[in-house]
């Protein structure tokens, strides 16, 4: 059965609905009411009569209408008989929050668990999970916070807390995010499953993944289909329990078997995943994805107004092998028109601490229609000719008649995270460090690669 209905349903129950407000049942229905989903929504609970307004049933077998997902938050020993319930009704998916089953040694729960689902023809997300949102649909199906930036980033994650911490810290960093999935246990649906799933979802950009360990024996199915998961989207993975003490903590965690880091970094070069080695570091490349198209070409040039930043741009563009162009000398003609005559027209451009926007805003013109450069990453140092926030608005107004990749790198203080901000919510992706930014533009540069290589081998 395909994953339309998950994300795209007409209706959803809440079993287990609870009266109490402290409740992981009242706070999903909560969510789902608070965050707008347009669809209808049943709670279920046999003692309550009304709950924020709606009418409760005794028993999702009471609804009247079809029920394309029951969000299930009943205790464990209540789920089988209520996943009985759901199956006889027609249900289509099951999103069992509820722990207590494998992951706390109750296998035959699970196993139960998923046989009520197959003969039923149901599909099970969970169980042990914070539930899933989908922000073009406005679904929001968990017990973390009620607001979700929508946004081009997918996020699947098998460590539910760090899924709901991160939902906050997506909304405070203006990172848009398009579905939010946890995995819990995997049951049933998989991160292959959901992966292929969002490949062909067209509100998500790029797929992230938080990841502690696959199912012995699953390795080579994961990375053929991850393969063509990665025809059509970038996915970036982090990888948990690479170290020795950190593959025992994953174990005591999901149960997840974490294997060798170096059996699976070499897994995921060869299905073209691109791993990250932090959080910070796996949504700075999300978030270029998320607002750029693909580069063309690699062929890259560093517009700075500080030589310090350049250099440290040019330092990391050797580390992650992106390709610095050298200008030739009719392009440095041009550039040179844009700053004093001490300033440099070589790679980084340097606009000299004296820049003003309309400096950068000459390059730029210059660098787009220059047939020798297919990125621009521009770097900006706080100097108090220049208001960082002044900057980002013409950038953000030139980059609207651009069709090169723009990437920014803006170092200072309070006011340059204004205008990190700034350029963040339109369309410019923009970093607090040359490196950050140098980094996700060679994140872009590295996927453009693994995808051609999978698809001249195919
Ligand atoms: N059908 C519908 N509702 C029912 C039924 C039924 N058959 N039986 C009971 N209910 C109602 C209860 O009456 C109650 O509502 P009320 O509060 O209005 O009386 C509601 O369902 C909830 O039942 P409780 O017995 O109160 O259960 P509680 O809310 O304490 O716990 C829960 C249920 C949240 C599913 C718990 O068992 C659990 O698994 N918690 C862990 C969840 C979790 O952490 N998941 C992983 C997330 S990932 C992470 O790391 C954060």
């Amino acid at each position: 059965m395909s994953l339309r209905r998950l994300f795209n349903p007409e209706s959803i129950a809440v079993i287990g609905a609870s009266r109490h407000p402290e409740k992981i049942g009242h706070i999903i229905l909560k969510n789902l009411v608070d965050y707008g989903f347009k669809g209808k929504l049943y709670p279920v609970n046999p003692e309550a009569g009304e709950i924020l307004g709606l009418k409760a049933y005794k028993s999702v077998l009471e609804i009247e209408d079809e029920v394309d997902v029951a969000i299930i938050t009943v205790p464990a020993d209540k789920v089988l008989q209520v996943a009985e319930e759901c199956g006889r009704k027609g249900v289509k998916f099951l999103v069992v929050i509820t722990s207590g089953f494998s992951e706390a040694g109750n296998e035959e729960g699970e196993r139960r668990l998923v046989e009520i689902a197959r003969r039923y023809g149901m599909r099970v997300l969970g169980p042990n999970i914070f539930g899933y949102a989908y922000t073009p649909n406005r679904i929001n199906a968990t017990f973390g916070p009620k607001e979700i930036a929508p946004g081009g980033i997918s996020f699947l994650t098998q460590s539910g807390a760090l899924g709901i911490a991160l939902m906050g810290w997506t909304l405070m960093e203006e990172l848009g995010m398009a579905a939010l999935v946890s995995l819990g246990n995997m049951s049933d649906l998989d991160i292959v499953e959901i992966s292929k799933y969002l490949a062909d979802d067209e509100n998500t950009k790029v797929i992230t993944i938080y990841l502690e360990g696959l199912k012995p024996g699953s390795g080579k199915v994961f990375i053929e289909e991850m393969k063509k998961v990665i025809m059509k989207k970038p996915v970036i993975l982090i990888k948990a329990g690479k170290s020795a003490r950190g593959s025992v903590a994953v174990a005591s965690h999901t149960g997840s078997l974490a294997g060798s880091g170096k059996v699976y970094e070499a897994a995921f070069k060869q299905a073209g995943i691109l791993e990250a080695e932090t959080i910070e570091e796996m949504f700075d490349w999300a978030r270029a994805f998320s607002l750029l198209d693909l580069p063309r070409g690699d062929r890259t040039i560093i517009l700075t107004n500080g030589g310090g930043v350049g250099v440290l741009a040019t330092d990391a563009a050797e580390f992650h092998s992106v390709h610095l162009v050298d200008p030739s000398s009719t392009l440095k003609e041009k550039l040179k028109k844009t700053m004093p005559w001490f300033g440099s027209a070589r790679n980084p451009v340097d606009l000299t601490g004296g820049a003003v926007a309309d400096n950068y805003v000459q390059a730029l013109e210059i660098l787009e229609n220059s047939d020798e450069v297919d990125n621009i990453i521009v770097l900006y140092c706080r100097t108090a000719v220049l208001d960082p926030v002044d900057l980002a608005k013409r950038l953000i107004e030139a980059r609207k008649t651009m069709t090169k990749p723009l990437i920014a790198g803006f170092v200072g203080g309070e006011d340059v995270a204004k205008a990190i901000k700034l350029m963040n919510k339109n369309g410019i992706p923009a970093y607090p460090s040359p490196e950050r930014a140098v980094g996700s533009l060679a994140a872009m540069l590295k996927y453009k690669k693994f995808k051609e290589r999978l698809a001249s081998a195919s």
